[in-house]
């Protein structure tokens, strides 16, 4: 059994991490182990900003989006020499185990600290759902309907002009967020890193949908396929059909997370807690197919997720 364990957020933020955060604090506490919380990510890990915490440190705090360690990118953190001091340092406090919130970045810098003999465990918090082994990261269900509200919006504007609206949306280099949004939006495009596509072909189908009296098509562009403002640009040009564009950017990180993000986060962080103390070590947790399940931490760092081809399959069908 441990004795005392630390908690931190790393890269991109994301709504729920706070929920995770506090589930992890309060097992914890409630297991009777001491946690430390570690500001900003490997950034303050190496500046050794570390604070005991207890159960008021993380009151009022669920139902905010952001994360109350802080966060941050932290390059040095890629180099071996950068990680053994890290590790001093967190052994200077006696922190015999760590729990780090964070996206494929976060958790390959914790698999590799992992190296000096410190036991990690993993939760996937990061907006672009892209972390291996789990079909759900915390966060991505709020960025989503922060998508859907904007696209929601978009149409009724697109609509009484007659215009095509194309909107980038966030995700790094998948296009979950992109896809799952043109399904929930009912756009009638969706261009993904994942998925080839033909731009000259969805350009002469636009054209010939106005010619029909169409009013208004919603394009939806994973940042991952490139700027959205020079898509944009292409299809105006050969569509003919006044074109704008939205790159809807940090407001998709922000916002109260929904109440799926919150339970699923306070769920996560309890077994997170209990599993480390417990002594287990190098493991996700994350969920399939609405269960919690456990995932080893190299394999989820050393593989890359794919777009489930089936949300691909239906997209298609439905924005015909
Ligand atoms: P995310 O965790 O959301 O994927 P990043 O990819 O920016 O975000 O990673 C966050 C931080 O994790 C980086 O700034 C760095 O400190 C650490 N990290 C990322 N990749 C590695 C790596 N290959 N080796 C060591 N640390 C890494
Ligand atoms: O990983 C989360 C994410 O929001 C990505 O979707 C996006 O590409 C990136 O972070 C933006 O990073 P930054 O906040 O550094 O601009």
């Amino acid at each position: 059994m441990l004795k005392s364990i630390a908690i931190m957020t790393s890269g991109g933020d994301s709504p729920g991490m706070n929920a995770a955060a506090r589930a992890v604090v309060r097992t914890a506490l409630n297991e009777g182990v001491k946690v430390f919380g570690i500001y900003d990510g490997y950034k303050g890990m190496l500046e050794d900003r570390i604070v005991e915490l207890n159960s008021q440190s993380v009151s009022d705090i669920i139902q905010r989006g952001g994360t109350f360690l802080g966060t941050a990118r932290c390059p040095e953190f890629k180099q071996e020499e950068t990680r053994a001091v890290a590790a001093q340092i967190l052994k200077s406090h006696g922190i015999e185990g760590l729990v780090i919130i964070g996206g494929d970045g976060s958790l390959t810098g914790g698999s590799l600290l992992s190296k000096y003999g410190i036991p990690i465990v993993g939760l996937p918090g990061t907006i672009d759902n892209d972390v291996w082994g789990s079909d759900y990261t915390i966060g991505a269900d709020t960025a989503l309907n922060t998508i859907l509200d904007a696209i929601n919006k978009l149409r009724d504007t697109a609509s009484a002009h007659r215009r095509i609206v194309v909107l980038e949306v966030m995700g790094r280099t998948c296009g979950w967020l992109a896809m799952m949004a043109a399904i929930a939006g009912g756009a009638e495009y969706v261009l993904v890193p994942e998925v080839k596509f033909d731009l000259d072909k969805m350009c002469a189908e636009l054209k010939e949908s106005y010619e029909n009296g169409r009013r208004y098509s919603i394009v939806v562009v994973a940042e991952g396929v490139g700027s959205a403002v020079d898509i944009g640009k292409v299809i105006g040009e050969k569509t003919g059909i006044d074109t704008r564009v939205t790159v809807l950017g940090h407001v998709q990180r922000g916002g109260s997370p929904t109440a799926e993000d919150r339970v699923k986060a306070s769920m996560l962080g309890e077994k997170a807690a209990l599993a480390l103390i417990d002594g287990q070590r190098n493991v996700v947790f994350g969920f399939n197919n609405g269960k919690v399940v456990a995932i080893d931490l190299h394999d989820s760092v050393n593989n890359n997720k794919t777009l489930d081809p089936e949300l691909v399959r239906l997209a298609r069908v439905l924005s015909k």
